[in-house]
């Protein structure tokens, strides 16, 4: 939510700046701004809307300045309009802000009673104010240190001083701030990604520390004023490739990499010479593993609400899944003999990093399964998994989602092998189907087309449901998520069990009802469900590995996926519900990569 960059250069910033901040965009996109410093004045120019827009305005008015910071926003105090775009400047200082600053209506209220005026609605404009006014009595160290000591809350900032105009600060409590090394140039950004066409030397803020960018050097300092080092770190070249290619969009081109990314994640995992997981060194041993919970957000929940049932299954360990936001506030008793499991593709999400500090606080052990290796969540949990499936840029996880449901599939079988849960023959079998996994997917996704004509059912539509039982329960609810953030249509993932218990009164004439329906042990009872809703008129897309034609009746389309073992055939109906919701947005005109009101990275609660 919101991206930051700074640099500090021996060059004009401002191209770089617009650069980093298209980079960026995927974290918001409402407004959009920049500050440099040029003839000894901050010259601030925003404006709402996407980063195209504020390029243009610098096309007609160029932003000199060797130092300089930019914001992209997802509006959280004020509406999304140029006043409350970032920067927020005032005569000596400039902000761009990344977090909620939870006191800053308090912190209003005691500056306006000391004589400032504030021109926004943002908690923001706080900071500039505070600033600006230690700055009158201290130096810029305490003027930093006496500014952040006052704020409760989350915050990355890139802040730009009219009268120091040879660096560029930067600062981290919750939300993330990565620093990068050049050549005589140094930055500051949100994430590597934004940094890597400029740098692959990156070091990280931990919660508390701020930093000052000079050009030649990096300063670091933690909660105490103290000097402090960090570590430099490289990122790999490979992490580079995040262009769309001959794709429309970063979501198309995702959803297409997915037989590869699977591929290349099971050969990270899967042993060359034997059929075995290299999965080793977990922080508690698997034969004592007395609980595991898995927590996250959004479509990362819904992977452990999947592994959920693959833990029940082949482990005799209980397993709860949790959201991310109740986890962390709940009076859950934590016990050092469980293994809690962080799942989260971007590694920064505020609620799902806040859950895994309070584990960390209570010394239970940690595993964290995300994409981004060098995020929050990989650098804090005792043991990281990570889904190896590159850069997901689309707002929509499509390729994470089923890198995550990869890794704790591979997870489960490991502990479930080293507990002797299954047997060595069961196990093998199991790897060997696990790894014909991207083939099929390979196959699915061949099936496009038929999708495509499908999509038109639903573009109408006042709402629709996803329907399930067991494995394919999880995928009706992540489906139903796509469909709604991409294509805005009002759409639930139920139990298809549970239908008769209230939704089923939501079935009208010509209302689109997906049913998952594979030919598993519960295919006759979904079968059942799904005839109470065509009764009432409901249209039914069914997907399903069942080849018999006795189904056919009365469905209006049919999307068949391959055959395979049920407990994994969830990567394939995953497929045709990605298709379905990017077709949906598509035929409806929505901004398929950047959907309304939303963000990839959500680093606030
Ligand atoms: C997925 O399509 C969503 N955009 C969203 O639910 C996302 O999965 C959630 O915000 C969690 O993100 P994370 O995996 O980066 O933690």
């Amino acid at each position: 939510m919101c991206g930051i960059i700074g640099i500090v250069s021996n060059k004009s910033v401002s191209a770089s700046i617009i650069g980093a901040l298209k980079k960026l965009e995927y974290r918001g996109y409402d407004s959009a701004g920049i500050s440099t410093i040029s003839n000894g004045q901050i010259n601030e120019q925003k404006c709402t809307g996407r980063v195209d827009n504020l390029e243009k305005i610098l096309f007609q008015n160029p932003s000199n300045g060797d130092l300089g910071i930019g914001h992209v926003r997802w509006a959280t105090h004020g509406m999304p309009n140029q006043i409350n775009a970032h920067p927020h400047s005032s005569e000596v200082v400039s902000v761009v802000h990344n977090g909620i600053i939870e006191n800053s209506d308090k912190l209003r209220k005691e500056f306006e009673k000391k004589g400032y005026s504030f021109k926004s609605q943002t908690d923001t404009e706080v900071i500039t104010v505070m600033l600006t006014d230690f700055l009158k009595k201290e130096n810029l160290i305490n003027c930093i240190h006496k500014t952040l000591e006052k704020l409760e809350g989350s915050f990355a900032l890139g802040v730009i001083f009219k009268d120091f105009n040879n660096l560029v600060v930067g600062a981290r409590r919750g939300s993330p701030l990565a620093v990068g090394y050049g050549h005589n140039e140094n930055f500051i950004g949100s994430d590597s990604y934004a940094l890597k066409s400029m740098t692959n030397k990156i070091s990280y803020l931990d919660d508390g520390d701020f930093c000052i960018l000079y050009k030649e050097k990096v300063e670091f300092y933690n909660s105490d004023k103290q000097k402090i080092n960090k570590e430099i770190f490289e990122l790999s070249n490979e992490d580079n490739i995040a262009d769309k290619g001959d794709y429309k969009d970063f979501m198309s081109k995702e959803i297409n990499e997915q037989s590869a990314t699977t591929k290349k994640c099971i050969n990270e995992y899967l042993d060359k010479t034997r059929n075995e997981i290299n999965i080793y060194n977990l922080p508690i041993d698997p034969k004592k593993i007395n609980k595991i919970r898995l927590i996250a957000c959004g479509t990362a929940y819904h992977s452990c609400l999947m592994s959920k049932y693959w833990i029940e299954e082949f482990t005799s360990i209980d397993v709860e899944a949790d959201i991310a936001s109740e986890f962390r506030y709940r009076k859950v008793k934590l016990n050092p003999n469980d293994l809690y499991i962080f799942v989260s593709q971007s590694g920064e999400t505020a609620d799902t990093y806040a859950a895994l500090e309070k584990c960390k606080k209570n010394k239970v052990k940690t595993c964290g399964i995300v994409n981004v290796v060098e995020s929050s969540i990989a650098r804090s949990a005792d043991f990281v998994l990570p889904i190896h499936a590159g850069p997901e840029i689309g707002v929509a996880s499509t390729k994470a989602f089923i890198g995550q449901m990869i890794v704790l599939y591979l997870l489960t079988l490991k502990i479930a092998k080293e507990r002797n849960d299954v047997s060595v023959e069961e196990y093998t079998k199991l790897v060997l189907d696990l790894k014909k996994i991207p083939n099929l997917i390979e196959e699915t996704l061949n099936k496009q087309k038929n999708i495509q004509v499908i999509a038109r059912d639903f573009i109408n539509a006042k709402g629709t449901m996803y329907l399930g039982r067991g494995y394919s329960y999880p995928i009706a609810m992540e489906g139903a998520l796509k469909l709604k953030e991409l294509s805005y249509i009002h759409a639930e993932g139920y139990a298809a069990g549970e239908m008769k218990h209230g939704p089923l009164a939501l079935i009208e004439d010509g209302m689109p009802v997906v049913v998952l329906a594979p030919k598993d042990r519960f295919f006759e009872k979904t079968i059942s469900n799904m005839q109470e809703v065509i009764a009432r008129g409901g249209k039914v897309l069914m997907i399903t590995d069942d080849t018999s034609e006795t189904t056919n009746e009365n469905i209006r389309f049919k999307f068949q996926i391959p055959k395979t073992n049920s407990t994994i055939n969830s990567f394939l109906l995953t497929i045709p519900l990605q298709f379905l919701a990017y077709h949906v947005a598509l035929l409806k005109n929505c901004d398929i990569d950047k959907p309304r009101n939303l963000a990839k990275s959500v680093t606030v609660e």
